[in-house]
């Protein structure tokens, strides 16, 4: 696909959000987005139970030592869960046992009520809708966005196989949707390598993103960022949810604040607390691990 057929997609998406207000997850056709997550395709995860991730007595150890301790935590489909807790919590270890990084010693994971995600490989796993940023600096900065979005699109094993690769219409009007989403529409053709810090994360994200992933997992995602893309971050988060499940990693309180509906707060390997984060933060016990370290 060329940049002209790109502007044709953006143009046709602008078009559309300008003429019809479209209302989250509804479409002209008056079913769900259908750029953001798919209805009824084969390998659906099965949230008939509410629950989109399921973690239920994960523990693991490292040399005797505990990262994960009977580990409990489920989210639901759309929501967008904030996971915070000191250093050495185990929020990271975490996304490792959910992606397959980690293999845990015990306990079982589910995505959605049928997935036992202990039974992929950390391919797989990407493979079934689970996307993971990394907080690890962009590779290929030679590409431009454009390049890098196209790029995640041929990662997807339905399309390696076809060697003379184009998006079709609807992966362009698809990429050109996400441009906007990531606030990256104007910088279509700039190599990524030249990006701001707080851009190249939103690129990161946008890769994900054409994967269609149901569930995304961010760690640290505003780490090192201005406030302003912090706070644009933010609502590109705000924009996700619904359509995606996610589940964020942050130590910025202020960004938490802004994004959060229900908060975790992880100790220890294991669930501290609970609730918004007004409630988690007049909790006593949360007061003492964030002092007593
Ligand atoms: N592969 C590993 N081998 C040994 N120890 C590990 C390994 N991975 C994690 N740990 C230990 O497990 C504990 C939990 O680490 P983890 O990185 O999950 O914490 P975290 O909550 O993400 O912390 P931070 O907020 O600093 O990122 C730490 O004590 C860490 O040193
Ligand atoms: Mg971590």
């Amino acid at each position: 696909m060329t940049p002209d057929l790109l502007a044709q997609g953006a143009r046709r998406v602008e078009e559309r959000m300008a003429t019809q207000s479209l209302k989250t997850g509804q479409t002209e056709s008056g079913g769900r987005e259908a750029g953001f997550s798919r209805v009824n395709t084969p390998g659906e995860v099965d949230v008939t139970h509410g629950r989109i991730l399921y973690l239920e007595d994960v523990s693991v150890s490292f040399d005797g030592f505990k990262a994960i301790n009977k580990l409990s935590l489920d989210i639901a489909p759309g929501e967008l869960r904030c996971i915070i807790g000191p250093n050495g919590a185990g929020k990271t270890t975490m996304m490792d046992i959910i992606t397959g990084k980690t293999r845990p010693d015990e306990g079982r994971v589910y995505f959605g009520s049928t997935i036992d995600l202990l039974r992929y490989t950390e391919p797989e796993i990407a493979q079934l809708g689970i996307g993971r940023k990394f907080q690890k600096p962009t590779v290929f900065e030679q590409l431009t966005v454009f390049e890098k979005l196209e790029l995640a699109l041929k990662t997807n094993k339905a399309v390696t196989s076809s060697l003379f690769f184009r998006l079709d219409s609807r992966q362009s009007d698809r990429l050109a949707e996400i441009l906007h989403t990531i606030h990256l529409a104007e910088s279509v053709g700039r190599l990524a390598g030249n990006l701001s810090h707080g851009q190249k994360q939103w690129l990161e994200i946008g890769m994900l993103l054409m994967q269609e992933p149901k569930l995304l997992l961010l760690d640290e995602p505003v780490a090192g960022m201005t406030d302003e893309e912090t706070e644009r971050t933010a609502e590109l988060f705000l924009t996700l949810k619904g359509k995606h499940s996610l589940m964020v990693v942050e130590h910025d309180m202020s960004f938490i604040n802004t994004i959060s509906d229900i908060v975790t707060v992880l100790c220890d390997g294991s669930v501290l607390a609970q609730g918004t984060l007004a409630q988690v933060q007049a909790d006593e016990r949360v007061i003492e691990v964030y002092l007593g370290r």
